[in-house]
Order: C-alpha cells, then structure tokens, then sequence
C-alpha cells in the first residue's frame, strides 16, 4: 500500500468526573488525512485545508507524533501528510489528539501495521503534548480504541476499552471562541482538597459501573466535576446556563468538554439528545454568539481506513 485515506473522529475527555483520564468518541465529526509513502525518508505537510496550522516539524502534532513512531520503527520511507481539518483547533473536542492519532494510525498501516492501536498511544501523546503542553492520553485512547476508555495511567498508558451503553447519544454544542488547551491548565490547581477528591473518585467509580450495567439513572448521578469546572467554567460564556438547560431538557448531565470551550451533554435516545441541543443553543441565540451544534451517537470503532 502506498497511499491511504482515513478519518480521524473527535472526542469528548473528562466527561466531567474523569479529568484527563475518561473520554468517548465521536461519531460524523472528524478530520480527513491522505498519507502518502515515498521512497525519501522524512514527514512533511503538504496541505492542510480548513484550518490554519503551522506545518514546522517541531510545532505540527501530526509531524512530531510521526516523528516518534518512525524513532521506534526506522525505515528509508518517508510519508506527506494532506489534512482536510475539519475539527476546530482549540474548541474542546479534541482536535490535537485526531492530527496525531491520525498521522501515526495511517503510517503504520502503511508500514504493515507492525504496531497495535494501544502501541500507537505513546507516539500520538509526543505530538498531543505538544499541543497541551502535558502528556495526557484522554482523547487519543478514544480515537485510536472507539468508544469510551479509561486511562488508568498517563505515564505507563494502562488504557482500558470500556462498555457503550446502547442508547446513549452525545450533544455538542461549540460556542466559536477559541480556548487553547495549554491556556485552560495553567489555570487550573495542583492541589484538590480531600474532600472534593473523595466525591470526585467516588463519581468516576460509579460511572465506570454503570457503562457496564447500562445503569443511566447511575450515569446521571456520576457525571458531576467538583475539581477541574468551578475554575474553568468562568472561562466559557454562559456555561452555567447552558448546561442547566441541557439539564432541564433532560440530559443525564452535561458539563465542558475536555478543556473547552464546547460543552457537551449526554442524553438516552437521539431525540432527547436533539431536544437538549435546541435547549443550549438558545443561550447563544440571545446573545448573538455563533456557534456549531452536534449530535453524535458514541462511535464505537473509532479512528477508521476509508
Ligand atoms: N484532559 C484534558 C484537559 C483534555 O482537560 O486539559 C484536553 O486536552
């Protein structure tokens, strides 16, 4: 194979209880890369549509990420990247981690797949950290595994699969302003007062148990953030509003999406779903402020071969 086209979904981290370490994956939202393999050595970009972004080898994540695998796989092929970005950059659903989930996931097809998806994690967090400027696997280990997963540890990258829940669809609602996700950390604390880290633990347990039991009443009492939103929240116009709407319309919770400024909300059944989104962007209505609106179902496999 000397070419490939795939695409590359986002994805929602944190999922409110899981700061940096829970996320799911999208389903009609995602970025289109054509890689191709030549017989110079070496990664470069040769188009990027959509969007703008730097093609410097030491700033692209897609490159850098490449550039990682290729370190741990030498050969005397090289690939051009074309990227139809279609996910935003700095609008919370992971736009970073589908560039660099992307770029690694088609090289290694193109090398005869010598790694599995799990392995192409640490490749894709060297171009994801670069972007956030903290290793973090939340978004990646959706992209690259489908559904919703866990990552036990961002350091080894324990990252565990976990069950979808069959009637679960997800609401996006991106207020267009642009938060960069290196910007949304610095703000946050380094320490959490035990208190608050005991109802946080406690809420991402419950939530893990109830993707196994399809337990929605459980799910709802899980997705509260009592650690990352109260400082971030103030960051994303409207976003109490908006999430108590999404809420009344009745969503099993709603809250940031990864580091913002999109907020996402998770309801049972798409017509709710449909019914939440009409509930958010009224806030963003009244005040004149453009926004994307999107209803997903969660995508089970994840980055894909097209
Ligand atoms: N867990 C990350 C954060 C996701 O909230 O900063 C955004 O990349």
């Amino acid at each position: 194979m000397e070419k490939i086209k795939i695409f590359a979904p986002a994805s929602v981290a944190n999922v409110s209880c899981g700061f940096d370490v829970l996320g799911f994956c999208l389903d009609p939202i995602g970025d289109i890369m054509h890689i191709t393999k030549i017989n110079k050595p070496g990664v470069v970009i040769r188009n990027i549509t959509g969007e703008e972004l730097p093609k410097d080898p030491l700033k692209n994540v897609a490159i850098v990420a490449a550039n990682s695998l290729l370190e741990s796989y030498p050969t005397n092929k090289g690939f051009i990247i074309d990227i139809e970005k279609k996910i935003k950059p700095g609008s919370g659903i992971g736009s970073s981690a589908a560039s660099a989930a992307g770029s690694v996931f088609a090289i290694n097809q193109l090398l005869g797949k010598p790694f599995t998806e799990k392995e192409l994690l640490k490749f894709a967090m060297d171009g994801e950290a670069v972007a956030s400027g903290a290793a973090h696997a939340d978004n990646l280990a959706p992209v690259l595994l489908g559904g919703f997963t866990l990552v036990r540890s961002n350091s080894s990258l324990d990252v565990i699969k976990l069950p979808t829940p069959p009637d679960l669809f997800a609401t996006i609602i991106h207020p267009k302003i642009e938060l960069k996700t290196i910007h949304s950390r610095a703000i946050l604390k380094k320490e959490i007062p035990l208190e608050k880290a005991v109802k946080q633990w406690g809420n991402l347990g419950a939530f893990v148990s109830a993707l196994h039991t399809n337990d929605y009443k459980l799910l709802s009492r899980s997705m509260k953030d009592e650690v990352i939103e109260p400082f971030r929240a103030m960051l994303i116009p409207k976003f109490n509003d908006v999430r108590n709407a999404a809420i009344e319309a009745g969503a099993l919770g709603s809250g940031i999406s990864g580091s913002g400024p999109s907020i996402y909300a998770l309801s049972k059944g798409e017509n709710k779903a449909i019914k939440v989104g009409n509930a958010m962007k009224s806030f963003y209505e009244t005040i004149k402020l453009d926004f994307d609106i999107h209803i997903s179902c969660i995508n089970k496999e994840g980055i894909k071969v097209l």
